[in-house]
């Protein structure tokens, strides 16, 4: 592997980078600066997935590589490591947020190989703002210094275009928080705007089967906005994250059963990721039983054990004085392994996913939270094994409506027309309690 840390002047646009193999590698071995900066940089970058396929031994003549240091300089064959041959290609995964909360929590993982497989090589392209591009910086810094043997290339940067390109999965975290006195309306138009660019950008030079995982919120809606604003990317490979809320529901009912987690499956979130969202304890089971046969307080499920789920996130930021952050993280590595492994015999997992086409009888063209299955392979298919009950359709009718309603407001932003913003009063982000 040719390992390499340089110091350079970036300014506009990609550099070709004076070490390693390919051109297309070179491209992405870039670590982008903002457009207007001119200041001293830092590329690292580990070459994995040519070497892997090539067995290249890319000995660099030292007088090329006197901007390097300590083990950047050094360069391996890869083909000749017994632990690293069998490796799969490289997968490059981009991180919108980066520098944030979230991401400073998920890039560790991803970079562990606990989310993507100990024989899976990673390349992490970080998507921050002028304003973070220092900490950007930093959290290079940290992942360099953690010396993971899967992370093969980290490049950072502030412009989608650049970020996004040949990328497998797109993690979108960044997005505005609400603040004071903010309208609902105007933050979808501000976010709105970002995961339209940010589609944008993944139609123009993203991989063609990119998976995007949405968590920025409002996320449904911001997920909708961005698969519009991609259409040569299946719609199918859009997800909002609601993850987190199926955990949250999990963990509940385990609680209130007595027993751990992990005797906790098929429990679904139906909807929106906000104060309507439908945990539902119809389907969900305890040790192979139905919830309700084991849990028989039907009081407590539908009423506070539904409240607890929805307003989880906004308790917690009145005890952090923040938003989750770790669950978060938690919960988005889960979403990626339950389409990177196979399901669980029976068992299902909730991810916010493009109604075209569903069995359920949920309004067509939004992004709607549904019970899904996976063979591992990134893809899904929707469970059909699923009871209703007029309780659980009432809600979720509920949910939909605000999804509808939201869906207006960013008209604008999905090519549909003039937005029309009329929210339902109630409607609130899990963190706005
Ligand atoms: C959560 O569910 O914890 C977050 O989505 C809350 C928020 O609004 O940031």
């Amino acid at each position: 592997m040719g390992l390499s840390t340089v110091y350079s002047p970036v300014g506009s646009h990609l550099v070709p980078a004076p070490l390693g193999t390919g051109a297309a590698h070179r491209r992405s071995a870039q670590l982008h600066r903002p457009r207007r900066a001119l200041l001293a940089t830092v590329r690292c970058s580990v070459d994995a997935a040519k070497q892997v396929q090539d067995g290249v031994a890319t000995a660099e003549a030292p007088a090329s590589r006197k901007d390097c240091f300590g083990v950047f300089c050094t360069t391996y064959d890869l083909k000749a490591d017994d632990k690293t041959k069998s490796w799969k290609k490289l997968v490059n995964v981009a991180v919108s947020g980066a520098a944030g909360m979230i991401s400073n929590h998920l890039l560790f993982k991803l970079a562990s190989g606990e989310v993507f497989g100990q024989d899976q090589p990673i390349a992490l392209k970080l998507l921050g703002s002028e304003r973070s591009f220092q900490a950007l910086e930093g959290v290079a810094m940290e992942l360099e210094d953690s010396l993971y043997p899967l992370l093969r290339e980290v490049s950072i940067g502030i412009d989608p275009y650049e970020v996004f390109e040949d990328v497998d999965w797109a993690l979108l975290i960044g997005a505005k928080p609400r603040g004071p006195g903010m309208e609902r309306a105007a933050l979808l138009d501000i976010n709105g705007q970002i995961f339209a660019d940010q589609g944008k950008a993944l139609n123009a030079v993203a991989s063609r089967n990119v998976k995007v995982l949405v968590v920025g919120n409002p996320c449904n809606t911001n997920a909708l906005i961005c698969l519009k604003n991609a259409p040569n990317i299946p719609a199918k490979n859009f997800h909002a994250l609601t993850r987190l809320d199926e955990n949250r529901a999990k963990c509940q009912v385990a609680l209130k059963a007595g027993v751990f987690y992990d005797k906790v499956s098929n429990v679904t979130i139906w909807g929106n990721h906000s104060t309507t969202q439908v945990p539902d304890f119809l389907n969900a089971k305890i040790d192979g039983r139905p919830v309700k046969e084991v849990i028989k307080d039907t009081k407590w499920l539908e009423e506070e054990f539904t409240m607890t789920v929805q307003k989880r996130g906004g308790v917690l930021i009145q005890k952090w004085g923040r938003s989750s952050a770790a669950s978060t993280a938690v919960s988005i590595a889960d979403a990626i392994k339950s389409l990177v492994t196979p399901t669980p015999e029976g068992d299902w997992f909730s991810t916010g996913v493009y109604t075209t086409g569903n069995p359920y009888g949920i309004a067509e063209d939004i992004v709607f939270s549904m019970p899904c299955r996976s063979k591992g392979d990134g893809d899904y298919e929707l469970a059909t094994d699923v009871s209703m009950d007029d309780f659980l359709w009432e809600r979720i009718k509920k949910s939909e409506a605000e999804l509808l309603a939201e869906k207006k407001c960013v008209a604008h932003l999905t090519g549909e027309g003039n937005a029309f913003c009329d929210l339902p009063e109630d409607t609130m982000l899990p963190g706005e309690v």
